[in-house]
């Protein structure tokens, strides 16, 4: 029984689009795409409605008649509704994105590694594809995709595919529009073994193949795990420090922020988290955005699995410790019907529905599963999981019905449908030290640092940078921290820093809770505006839609 998706316009019921083919030049003079996606259908009935987003549609099937569009929705855009002549099978619709497109970001040289040449990159999830492609953009409606595309010389463009030759690409298994992707910048590759590999500006190529060695090791843990990773390559891009994201699982190339290269595998958790979604998201899809937590839950639980693998049970349970410590707070504060799995977005953008609860919750889900009924036969239940619905999209229904068949009488509705967490939820548990030690790994500085009390003085903070110098940390995660609790505490010693990283990195998780900090006082929010004068232009969409809401 297929869900309605409420954040899609398009009418696959009636017709269907199974394949995209693009051919589309890339002006960063005009900061546009430009050029034609021919749509395969595998039903037609009368129409085909299709999502966009700020598209400026030129032709359809040669034709500037035959098509209409309708009024733009804030979130959702607007509909793009084709009469289809009798026994039509495909439709070609020429179109230029506009420079304002949600799910492109267009950086000029000045923000790059290089500062010689421009950078662009898509960013799908959740529901962006359609301000580039115009497409039924609906993660239950799954298509494969080609594409040709032309770049200045000498940049190079990557998508989330196969590349067939250098501009062409092909991606064989259906994937949701979401997982559609495109890079073009000044990139160069560095192989880490035969499948994996990493993609990065010149600059930042050896750094990041050091950072990432391990990648191979990650897949053959998943393989090991879930069974064969079915995707050809798995290899990483690391994008500028505008990405919004830390990390997108675009099949055949995770898109990365450079913010996880912190000189010592201390983050790398990311890159098992996105490879994880290689069978948690990629394979199997959530069929509508209320069911995000069969995407993220899964995949957490599986980043756990591999970092298990990897580095180790103490490791693994330190981060699953912390997570959850993070997502009992955040319980605190969520307003009841955003605590439970299957979320209610209705008239809302599903980029809200990014809290811990599908994260977090869902891996705890998964975790008490595991430990109810054994890690060997939930280890083979989840293997059968993925073969059963390999390249479907489904509900959490069909989730539960298929867990019934193996595990009869498991009841899993309260964690699905109940705010909080159920009476049987695992408690992680971790013993952390209290005394800062050299030997302290990234996650136990972190841990430390938000533990301490609120309403440090400035005297205070000025003693812990002294012993510790956290102003100058060089790892994203510590400086981020630090420098939320040096604007709590009014620490001016930290001010500067504080400036060149909002300027500089523009990871929502990081920039979000340091505006929110600032505007608390009236000075703080003062110097926020200067700061967001600055860098909002080199910010993504994403990104300044939300601090602007900050702001206002
Ligand atoms: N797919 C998500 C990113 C995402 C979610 C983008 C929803 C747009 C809408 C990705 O896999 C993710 O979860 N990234 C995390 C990192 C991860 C280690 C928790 C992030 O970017 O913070
Ligand atoms: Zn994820």
């Amino acid at each position: 029984m297929p869900v309605h998706d409420i954040h899609s316009y398009s009418n696959p019921l009636e017709s269907r689009v199974t394949h995209v083919e693009l051919d589309l030049a890339v002006s960063f003079r005009e900061k546009k795409l430009r050029g034609a996606a021919t749509l395969a259908l595998e039903t037609a009935g009368r129409t085909l409605v299709l999502d966009t987003r700020d598209l400026n549609i030129l032709r359809v099937n040669g034709s500037a008649a035959g098509f209409t569009l309708g009024p733009r929705d804030q979130f959702l855009g607007s509909p793009l509704t084709i009469q289809l002549p009798r026994g039509v099978r495909s439709v070609v619709v020429e179109y230029e994105t506009s420079p304002q497109a949600s799910g492109l970001q267009w950086l000029d040289p000045a923000q790059t590694a290089g500062k010689q040449h421009p950078f662009l990159f898509s960013q799908s999830q959740a529901i962006h594809a359609r301000s580039w492609i115009p497409i039924q953009d609906s993660p239950g409606v799954r298509v494969t995709y080609s594409a040709r595309i032309n770049v200045p010389v000498p940049l190079t463009p990557l998508m989330s595919a196969r590349i067939v030759r250098p501009g062409h690409f092909h991606l064989p298994q259906p994937v949701s529009p979401y997982l559609i992707a495109l890079a073009v910048g000044d990139l160069q590759f560095k192989a880490l073994s035969k499948r994996c590999g990493v993609w990065a500006e010149p600059s930042m190529l050896d750094q990041a193949a050091r950072e990432f060695e391990d990648t191979e090791k990650m897949v053959q843990a998943a393989e090991s795990l879930y069974g064969a990773y079915r995707w050809g390559r798995y290899d990483l891009l690391v994008l500028p420090p505008s990405f919004p994201f830390g990390g997108m699982e675009n099949p055949c190339l995770t898109f990365a922020t450079p913010t996880v290269i912190a000189g010592d595998k201390s983050l790398v958790s990311l890159v098992a988290h996105e490879l994880a979604h290689s069978w948690s998201g990629n394979l199997v899809t959530n069929s509508t955005w209320r069911d995000f937590w069969l995407n993220e839950g899964f995949t957490t639980y599986i980043e756990r699995r591999i970092q298990e693998v990897l580095y180790g049970r103490r490791r693994s349970e330190m981060e699953f410790a912390i997570e959850s410590g993070e997502l009992e707070g955040e319980l605190k504060e969520l307003k009841p019907a955003d605590q439970k799995l299957v979320i209610d977005l209705s008239g809302r953008d599903p980029d809200d529905g990014m809290t811990m609860v599908p994260y977090v919750k869902g891996a705890l889900l998964l975790r008490r599963l595991e430990e109810k009924h054994g890690r060997e036969r939930f280890d083979a239940w989840i293997r059968s999981y993925f073969d059963q619905f390999a390249y479907q999209s489904i509900s959490s229904e069909e989730f539960v019905a298929f867990l019934r068949k193996s595990f009869p009488g498991e009841n899993v509705d309260a964690w699905l449908h109940q705010p909080g967490l159920p009476p049987d939820a695992p408690r992680i548990r971790f013993d952390f030290g209290s005394t800062p030690t050299h030997a302290w790994s990234t996650q136990e500085w972190l841990h430390w640092l938000r533990a301490q009390p609120a309403g440090l003085s400035a005297a205070q903070m000025s003693e812990m940078d002294q012993q510790w110098d956290f102003t100058r940390s060089g790892n994203s995660e510590i400086a981020a921290q630090w420098l939320l609790m040096a604007v709590r505490a009014g620490y001016r010693p930290a001010y500067g820093r504080l400036e060149q990283f909002l300027v500089e990195v523009g990871r929502r998780k990081f920039v979000k809770p340091l505006f929110e900090a600032l505007v608390k006082t009236s000075e703080g929010r003062a110097r926020a505006e200067a700061i967001y004068k600055k860098a909002r232009p080199g910010y993504h969409p994403i990104t300044q839609s939300t601090v602007d809401a900050i702001l206002r």
